[in-house]
């Protein structure tokens, strides 16, 4: 049984117990060494032979990264690059995609500058490079690390024959509030599932071993915290308690570090009110001195440049405290290209500090072998291959989520399809958009492979399929608003935000649904207009006319299976009333139509499960289900529970239930899967055991898990906790375990979960990681509701 349990305070395994103390002393421990081959001796040797022969404006070149080709951020310098090159100035690149272009920078810099050091090439793959997958938040869902693995694999494989050996991934942000974009490229709400999804990434990009010719290193963004922006404004501040940074925000980091991430990108955020980008506290003394991280620091886009905006200085000045806080590389922004060499000359930087920086990077260009293997073989053109493709279904298909499938009168649950449709409408923006299907972040994917829902749905209906668009993402005055933040400019907005008459266009699709049997409903977000980066919304419903266009055709009277192709979180509360049945889809990538159509009709059972809670309120937002618990709680432990209408001085909202619409975790199947009372090999255990187990597990759970319905089914068996008495207090519920189990129709399995410090631990008001003596309360099942119930008593 494959079972994800993160076993993950490995520093701390070769620990000393501290007699009479309750906590470990993270000073007194070995430093740990997350990427041996960085820490190489025979690597480290050959990096500081080249630094010797260094000038120190060769230093500071190495400490920069230019976009040439494309920008994915504002004011890219436009510099004479090859220029640069030949001076050993240009470290490092992105934006620079295939053999040709790569190769033409490299030649300039290996063949033409002084010491010869190879330019590191580095890109945004995130779901996927020329094969697009579905978005991370999608991977998430399937809660199998390795569907990121797969993923992130053929990204390496397939940037590495574009001559880019560096992906900006993954992004391992917390994201709890649906309100910003760039939920869509996290792995959702929580530290457990994010940090298990973290290390896969990490896996599937560097596969142990950077020097692999298909092997990229990664860079873990965006460091830190960028994901708990105020108001879910994208680069708005982050202000946090200590113990939420560590325990919930900065776990997936710690995850991808640990599994030996090359690199990590600083992020735009304040941290507490210093710039997450001059951060020592969080760049030196935990990426480096706790963590032990051996690789370099690249800054986001501009954003060395942009602490000046923060108002921490000057340009020299934030320069210098981007530096000397641990940001060895300044993407873009050119700010260290032009102002670090002087300090170091007029003695205000240390040239040691630029030397340790110069080490990082080296480490990481050696560790790749760039400097035995600077260029790129032209290979052929790339081709969407059916092995590609192949994994691409695969993946989409564990992704999908369930929400809903309640039985219609006369007709049975509508889901799957299978031969019980005739006639079936197909309506929606999102139906046959090759474009949106894509996804936000799919900068070197091309839509010309996707396979839209309707093409999908016609290879398996023929002519028994309709086809209505019905309406496009945004009504007129939505346009007008988007043109303004448009990522190309307001001309190219116009160019492709045609104003839509939706009163026609939704007429249209009433008749195409009333000539059927049932229709589904293709609805979301516009990918490319709304989603990802500088794409915060205030509203979370169905945008232009899409709601109306959903209550026209609900109000036909057809039975009505709406799927949502969304990069975050949607309010989906009407649907959830008025719709028997609801897939969320997500943004599934190249194979999105057959994907999609493989749930429909049942050759897939659905096992997605939802990594970030859906609202039935924007206004609930952030809305996570490990919240605190509260002195006046409105329903008990669980805002799950019905609401007493009766209660007025608790916490809870006038007008709306505290509760998600559908819940982290949640996601149904097409068969059913039953759950016996869990067991516990030790109902008891004393603390000192278990703060000396050096994150052994010192008990198991073990559930029987039975499918009781007609057909073969994936379950993810979720295991939560509640330590009910800690000296600091902790969530209702927090993720500790999960398994995805596959069962034939009858079958059953017994699933077991080890606990030990690793799960049972939390910071206590020293910020330091311990265990108490106190009750956990534990929870297995299907969601994070789940109801089998066990309990384990920490004792003096
Ligand atoms: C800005 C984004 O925040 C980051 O995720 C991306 O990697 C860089 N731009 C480079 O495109």
């Amino acid at each position: 049984m494959k079972m994800t349990s993160i076993r993950s305070l490995r520093l701390l395994c070769l620990l000393p117990f501290v007699t009479g103390l309750t906590w470990f002393s993270a000073a007194a421990q070995p430093r740990p060494v997350p990427n041996p081959q960085l820490a190489s001796k025979d690597l480290n040797a050959r990096v500081d032979a080249l630094l010797n022969k260094m000038t120190l404006d060769e230093k500071v070149g190495q400490l920069v990264q230019f976009s040439a080709g494309y920008a994915t951020g504002p004011g890219a310098s436009n510099l004479k690059y090859d220029e640069l090159a030949a001076k050993g100035q240009v470290g490092s690149m992105l934006n620079v995609v295939g053999a040709e272009a790569t190769n033409h920078y490299q030649h300039i810099a290996v063949e033409k500058s002084r010491l010869h050091i190879p330019i590191l090439f580095g890109q945004d793959v995130i779901h996927g490079h020329r094969t697009t997958f579905p978005v991370p938040l999608a991977v998430a869902a399937s809660w199998d690390p390795e569907a990121a693995e797969t993923v992130a694999h053929f990204g390496a494989v397939e940037a590495r024959a574009d001559g880019i050996p560096w992906v900006f991934s993954p992004m391992v942000d917390i994201a709890r509030d649906p309100r910003w974009g760039r939920i869509i490229e996290s792995s959702g709400e929580d530290p457990y599932l994010g940090s298990a999804m973290a290390r896969a990434w990490v896996k599937g990009y560097q596969q142990g071993d950077l020097g692999k010719p298909d092997s990229a290193a990664v860079s873990v963004k965006h460091f830190a915290a960028y994901g708990g922006a105020i108001a879910g404004r994208d680069y708005n501040a982050v202000d946090m308690g200590e113990i939420t940074l560590r325990q919930v925000y900065l776990e997936p980091y710690r995850a991808a570090v640990e599994a030996g991430a090359a690199t990590l990108m600083s992020s735009f955020n304040t941290i507490n009110g210093i710039p997450a980008s001059a951060n020592a506290f969080t760049l030196t003394q935990i990426l480096r001195k706790e963590w032990g991280f051996d690789g370099f620091v690249v800054s986001d886009w501009g954003a060395v440049a942009e602490l000046i905006n923060h108002s921490i200085g000057d340009g020299p000045t934030v320069a210098r405290k981007a530096l000397v806080a641990g940001v060895d590389m300044d993407m873009e922004g050119n700010l260290y290209g032009t102002v670090i060499a002087s300090q170091v000359r007029s003695g205000k930087i240390s040239e040691g500090v630029v030397d340790e920086a110069v080490r990082r990077i080296l480490r990481v260009k050696f560790a790749l072998g760039l400097f035995d293997h600077p260029y790129t073989a032209q290979g052929p053109a790339y081709d969407a291959t059916p092995e590609r493709r192949a994994a691409a279904r695969k993946v989409a298909d564990e992704t999908f989520v369930l929400l809903k499938n309640d039985p219609v009168e006369g007709v049975g649950a509508l889901l799957p399809l299978a031969a019980k449709a005739k006639k079936v409408a197909l309506i929606g923006p999102l139906a046959d958009n090759q474009r949106e299907l894509l996804g936000a972040w799919a900068v070197t994917g091309d839509p010309k492979y996707v396979v839209t829902l309707r093409s999908a749905l016609a290879e398996r209906l023929g002519d028994r399929l309709l086809y209505a668009q019905g309406c496009d993402f945004l009504s007129g005055e939505d346009a007008n608003v988007l043109k303004r933040v448009s990522f190309s400019g307001p001309d190219a907005a116009d160019a492709h935000l045609p104003i839509p008459d939706d009163a026609k266009t939704i007429a249209e699709a009433v008749k195409t649904a009333k000539q059927a049997d049932v229709a589904i409903l293709a609805l979301g977000e516009s990918t490319n207009w709304m989603e990802g980066e500088a794409s915060s919304r205030t509203t979370l419903g169905f945008t232009g006319a899409q709601q109306q266009l959903l209550e026209a055709v609900v109000a036909t009277g057809k039975p009505v299976i709406l799927v949502v192709l969304a990069g975050r979180p949607l309010e989906l509360k009407w649907a959830a009333n008025h719709v028997p049945a609801i897939l969320e889809a997500w943004s599934p990538g190249v194979e999105a139509g057959h994907a999609v159509a493989d749930v429909l009709f049942g050759d897939v059972n659905p096992s997605g499960k939802l990594p970030a809670s859906l609202p039935r309120a924007v206004g609930q937002e952030p809305l996570y289900y490990a919240q605190l618990p509260t002195g006046r709680p409105a329903h008990g432990d669980l805002s799950h529970l019905p609401q007493n209408a009766g209660e007025k001085f608790m916490s809870r909202y006038m007008d709306e239930e505290n509760s998600a619409l559908y819940p982290f975790g949640w996601g149904l199947s097409y068969t059913r899967f039953s759950y016996a009372q869990p067991t516990i090999s030790r109902a008891e255990v004393p603390v000192r055991e278990v703060l000396g187990s050096h994150s052994k597990p010192v008990t198991t759970v073990g559930v029987d898990v039975r499918n009781t319905g007609s057909v073969a089914g994936t379950e993810v068996v979720q295991l939560y906790l509640r330590n009910t008495a800690a000296s600091v207090e902790q969530p209702v519920r927090e993720l500790k375990g999960f398994a995805r189990v596959t069962l034939a129709p009858g079958e059953q399995k017994r699933v077991e979960f080890p606990l030990g410090f690793d799960e049972l631990n939390f910071y206590n008001a020293e910020i330091k990681r311990t265990v108490e003596p106190t009750t956990y309360k534990i929870w297995v099942g299907g969601s994070s509701l789940a109801t089998a119930e066990a309990s384990l008593q920490v004792v003096e």
